[in-house]
Parts: C-alpha cells; structure tokens; sequence
C-alpha cells in the first residue's frame, strides 16, 4: 500500500475526513509535507486527550495536607545570612543557571508576538517583559561576579521572532555568549468535535505542549548536556511574565542546600480564598500543586491554627532544581491537562477564521506535576508586593495595569 493510502485510512479511522479533503486538494510538495507530519503524529494519544476532555474531573480519595514553608520574613537575621552565603557560593562559582519558559501562546494576553517582545507601558518610556528579565539577571550577574546562563525555551511558533527580537536589541545589554535559545516540543489542537486543527501553511495545526514540556525539551534540545558540561549544579526555571521575579534568589538557593532538598519553589500567600492561583499541598506525602479549580470551596477556605489559609501557598512558576533532579524528571512522561482556548484555523473552504471565542482544547503539562516524583520541596514564603506582578489578561487581574502598578512601587521602594 503506498504512503497516500496508508495516510488516507489512518486519518479516516480517527474520523479526520477534512485533512483527507485538504490531502486531495493541496499540491506535490505540500502533501509530502502534510504526510510526513501526520506520521509523527500519535493519533490514539490525541483522541485519548479529547475524550478526557468530556469526563469529569476526578477527585480521588487522598490524604492532603498543607505544606511546610519558611517566611522570609521571619527568619532571623543569622538564618537569612547563613542561607544567602550558602547560596551566593554556588552562584559565584559558576554553577547557577536560569531557564526562562517562554513558549507559552499567551492567548489571553493578546498581543501579537511572543510574550516577552510585550511591551510593560513603565515610567513612561515602557519596557518589554525580556528586558525586565534581562535586567534582573544583569543585577545578579554584577552581585555575584558571573554572568549566569541563561536559557530561553521557545516554542516553534514563537521561535524565530523571539530570537531576531533580542538580536536586534542586542540581547539588552546580556552577554549573549551566555544565552541559549531552545524550542520545546508540540502537540496538534483539536475542536470540540474532536477534528484537528489546520493552520494557515495548510499543516495540521499544532502549539506547544505546556510548560511541563520544559524537563523533556531541556533534555532534548541538548541543554541540558550543556549545562552538565558547563559544571552546573543548581537549575531555577521561571516564566516569561511575571515583572517581579528574582531568577537569582540566594536565600532559596541556601535554603534548599541546608534542607538538603532536590527542589525548591517560592510562594505568596494566596491574595484571597479563591484567588485563581495553583497551592502547594502534600497529597499522599508528596509535594503536589492543587490547581484552583482541583480545590474544594471547603479547602479552599480552611484555616490552620494560626487563622491563616491551611491552603494559602500559590505556586508563582519560581523554582529551583538539582540538576539531577532534572535529569530524573525528564525521562519521565508527565500528565496532560485540556484548556479550551481560541486558536484560528483554516476551513474546509481555505479561508481562515479568526474565532472570538474559544473553539479548541490544548493540551499541556505543567510543570508542577513533576514536584510528586519527589518526597519533599524546600517552599520560601515571599511578599507579593517584592515577587509576583504577573501579566496574564489584557484588563483586570494580572493584567499589565496591575504589573505596571506593582512595578513602580516595587522600584519606588527599593530607591
Ligand atoms: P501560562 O500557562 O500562563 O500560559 O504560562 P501563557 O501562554 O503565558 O498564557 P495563556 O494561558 O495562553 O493566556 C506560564 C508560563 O509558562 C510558559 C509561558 O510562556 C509562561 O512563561 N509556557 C506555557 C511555555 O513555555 N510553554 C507552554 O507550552 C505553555
């Protein structure tokens, strides 16, 4: 049987009879391409993940329990200098690295680009969400005496524009020599009628598969490598979004060195009950993030002894690993979840549409679902107001008004 054939009766059997129709539409070159992409595709994990997507989520019988953390705020002023030396050693030594998760489509942000070319409207002149970045590792550089490595995950369809954008603002300053730029891996998107999505270029339309995607793409991209040749020990992997985030947090780093922990993470107290934010637990006595909508109202709304939120860590995408436990992390497969999104397609007519409301389920693994591989996570109690200023919506919460808001203050205070 020829490859067109073979193609034809896989795509029927998983019910995809329009890219049968565009098969028979396109020219030579475009089918050859669209079959050899359809044979990378995992079909059966596909429809798994769309059938899921019917089901309702399960709340399975576990033991949970809340976390324990340290606050910054309360430690002693010995303890914060013990901890910070600890982890000023490791930086100065060269065995720091940071990974920036910039693959991210940023729907509801809207702005077209990836997410770090968006442009915060700060002290006037504005500046973009890299730059921010950019700055905060520039300061920690100059602290510590080294130029921390730095890795920027990308995703194939932010790729090249986020890497002519910092080409063309010279990296802002960083010492590019320093920076590495990796693509993570992808998964196609599908319709609520469980069909495949076909983009623009006439391929079937894929996105990147969630930030959980970060392990397995740092693995693969040979990053990870890299870092082992480069004498790294100590990795922490951030967001692309949040204006407030401290790559290089030594009292973190030192805190995870003395509890002699494999990971570590930093957390705010939730800003209310049923603030839309993940909340570190332990399920069964492993660290685990419960994701809002996971969390009973009852939880939600528990209070420990000391009248404050039993549930109340948010986990803010500001974590810390060995390197070995991201070795061990990415040889292991980690779940998906579904989120119904809005992503444009082209028709069965070749026209494409731009949908204003959200048509698709993307399928993504987070990057917390990798903190139950472990039996125990080193948590830093922060101070919203010095480390989380995300920017997620266009208006409201989270949005650039709130960031912006958070930014200068923040600024304002440190002088
Ligand atoms: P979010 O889950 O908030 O997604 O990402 P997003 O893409 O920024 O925004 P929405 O949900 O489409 O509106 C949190 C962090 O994880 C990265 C993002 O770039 C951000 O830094 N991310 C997310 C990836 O790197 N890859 C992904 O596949 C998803």
């Amino acid at each position: 049987m020829d490859k067109m054939q073979e193609t034809i009766e896989l795509l029927e059997s998983y019910n995809q009879n329009h890219i049968v129709k565009l098969l028979n539409k396109i020219d030579d070159v475009k089918k050859q391409e669209l079959i050899e992409q359809i044979s990378k595709i995992d079909f059966q994990q596909i429809m798994e993940l769309y059938e899921n997507t019917k089901k309702e989520i399960e709340i399975k019988e576990n033991k949970i329990e809340g976390i324990p953390y340290l606050d910054k705020e309360k430690l002693t002023k010995q303890e914060l200098e013990e901890f910070n030396s600890l982890g000023e050693k490791v930086i100065k030594n060269g065995e720091y690295a940071v990974v920036t998760m910039a693959g991210g489509q940023g729907t509801r942000l809207g702005h077209t680009g990836p997410k770090g070319t968006f442009k915060l409207d700060v002290y006037g002149k504005g500046k973009y969400l890299f730059e921010i970045l950019i700055d905060n590792l520039k300061e920690a550089s100059q602290k510590y005496g080294t130029t921390i490595p730095w890795y920027i995950m990308t995703s194939k369809e932010n790729n090249k524009q986020t890497v002519e954008f910092l080409e063309k603002h010279n990296f802002f300053g960083y010492d590019k020599e320093k920076v590495t730029i990796f693509m993570q891996s992808e998964i196609p998107l599908v319709d609520q009628e469980g069909k495949l999505l076909i983009g623009k270029d006439l391929k079937i339309k894929e996105a990147s598969d969630g930030n959980g995607g970060t392990y397995s793409s740092l693995r693969e991209s040979g990053a990870l490598a890299d870092m082992k040749e480069k004498g790294i020990k100590w990795i922490f992997i951030g967001g692309v979004d949040n204006v407030l985030l401290k790559m290089a947090d030594v009292t973190l780093l030192g805190i995870a060195i003395s509890q002699g922990v494999q990971i570590a993470s930093k957390s705010v107290v939730k800003a209310n009950p049923h603030e839309k934010v993940g909340v570190f637990c332990k399920m069964n006595n492993h660290p685990k993030v419960i994701e809002y909508i996971e969390l009973p109202e009852k939880m939600a709304e528990e209070v420990d002894n000391n009248g404050e939120l039993k549930y109340g860590e948010s986990h803010i995408m500001c974590n810390l690993y060995t390197i070995e436990a991201i070795e061990k992390i990415s040889k292991e497969p980690l779940k998906y979840h579904s989120a119904f999104k809005k992503n444009s397609y082209v028709n069965e007519d070749g026209k494409e549409i731009i949908p204003t409301q959200p048509n698709s389920y993307k399928f993504e693994s987070f990057i917390f679902d990798a903190f139950e591989f472990f039996d125990d996570i080193a948590i830093l109690r922060g101070k919203r107001e010095d480390d989380f200023a995300p920017v997620k919506n266009k208006e409201g919460v989270d949005s650039p008004r709130t960031a912006k808001e958070l930014y200068e203050k923040y600024w304002e205070r440190r002088g």
